[in-house]
């Protein structure tokens, strides 16, 4: 929802102090993530009130993808999830009805993963589609692209060529939702069987309006979003999920179409986030921009894993075992600051973060 808090950083940047310090394990991941787990609240399927709702969309599945053992107890995680998380959507969304009587959508006619913001409802659909990816459960990603419908229907109704919401109140253009539409839609055109054609024609629509939205501005780093007046950059500040989320998107675009143009874009925006992202709200990222960084980490795994790069690689493993080195605590609690050091509180989002630069370091090392 209102995804607007600060960013963090290139990390380690202060040379000289960093210390040598041992490569992070895959049980050290794996500790790790039990930890998170201990942050899960069953009975709605969420990790509420660790972190909040599209949040607990970005925890769902990393790590299962490497680690047989966590992809085993990761499945009832995912259909726990799958039952209750649309319930407890569900009871948020009453709404007053005919007469005053409160109202709640039949959890028959409606998509659980639907709500009142385009952002959210791509994170959704986004952890459904790794879900199907770990468990091949078709159920994971017909959600998912019942999610896609419902953004796709914003297409093309903002004053900005071809783009959508941030809300269905239609208060915002920004990069966030746009980015999560593209991405989302560039996933399914490499998993949607007979419909992927139709995917991958709303990814290319989906990222000519986004390039040519100016949200990219000439230092190849990416706004907050548009001024729905003008449909000008805004100027908003650059944050580090907003290089990450593209990088995915582009990445499955040319996975679809065979075009290596969108990886040589890609690298541009993942050089300028990592050359440039030093500006820091820490220790005060409110409780989404605590989530960030691992947004941006998750997405250059996924760009390092389609086309390898040295400097992509040492980055990941710099974090990853900067953060085990100097940004853990006790029970292998991890928090903010990835340089160190540790500071209250740790929680799902912070866990699950610095658990995504952990996962991105193992996966491409
Ligand atoms: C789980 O979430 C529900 C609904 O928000 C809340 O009432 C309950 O206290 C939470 N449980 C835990 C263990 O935090
Ligand atoms: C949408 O706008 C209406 C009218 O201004 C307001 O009452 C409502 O709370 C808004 N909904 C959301 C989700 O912001
Ligand atoms: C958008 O641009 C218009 C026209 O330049 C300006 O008057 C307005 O203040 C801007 N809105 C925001 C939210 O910056
Ligand atoms: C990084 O930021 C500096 C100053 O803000 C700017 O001059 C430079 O062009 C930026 N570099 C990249 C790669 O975005
Ligand atoms: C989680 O921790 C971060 C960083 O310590 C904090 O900014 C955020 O508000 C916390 N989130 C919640 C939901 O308490």
């Amino acid at each position: 929802m209102f995804s607007r808090s600060p960013i963090i950083a290139a990390l380690l940047a202060s040379a000289g102090t960093v210390l040598p310090v041992q490569a992070v394990t895959l049980a050290d991941a794996e500790a790790s993530y039990h930890t998170l787990q201990q942050f899960y609240n069953e009975s709605i399927g969420l990790w509420i009130p660790s972190t909040g709702w599209w949040n607990s969309a970005n925890l769902i599945a990393d790590l299962a993808a490497i680690d047989g053992s966590v992809k085993a107890q990761s499945q009832s995680v995912f259909s726990n999830t799958f039952r209750e998380a649309q319930l407890y959507n569900l009871q948020m969304q009453k709404v007053v009805g005919a007469n005053y009587l409160p109202w709640t959508p039949n959890p028959h006619q409606t998509n659980g993963f639907l709500n009142s913001y385009y952002d959210d409802e791509g994170w959704w659909a986004l952890a459904w589609i790794a879900a199907y990816d770990v468990t091949g459960n078709g159920q994971y990603l017909s959600t998912a692209e019942s999610i896609f419908e419902d953004m796709k229907a914003a297409a093309g109704t903002t004053p900005c060529d071809g783009l959508i919401w941030w809300d269905k109140n239609h208060t915002y253009v920004n990069a966030i939702a746009n980015e999560l539409f593209l991405d989302v839609a560039a996933h399914l055109a490499n998993r949607g069987g007979n419909r992927a054609s139709y995917y991958l024609s709303w990814a290319k629509k989906q990222w000519a309006s986004f390039k040519g939205s100016g949200m990219i501005n000439d230092q190849n780093t990416i706004n907050d979003g548009l001024n729905i007046t003008t449909c000008q950059n805004n100027g908003g500040t650059v944050w580090s999920y907003n290089q990450g989320v593209i990088l995915g998107g582009l990445t499955e675009l040319s996975k679809a179409t065979k075009d290596n143009a969108y990886i040589t874009i890609a690298k541009q925006i993942a050089d300028a986030a990592i050359a440039n992202l030093t500006d820091s709200c820490e220790p005060d990222c409110g409780a989404d921009g605590s989530q960030f960084k691992g947004v941006f980490a998750r997405n250059l795994q996924i760009l390092q894993q389609a086309s390898p790069e040295a400097r992509y690689a040492t980055f990941l493993q710099d974090n990853a075992n900067s953060i085990w080195a100097n940004d853990r605590e006790w029970q292998d609690e991890l928090s903010l600051i990835w340089s160190g050091p540790f500071i209250q509180p740790a929680n799902a989002s912070t866990q699950s973060s610095a658990l995504d630069a952990i996962v991105g370091a193992l996966a491409t090392s």
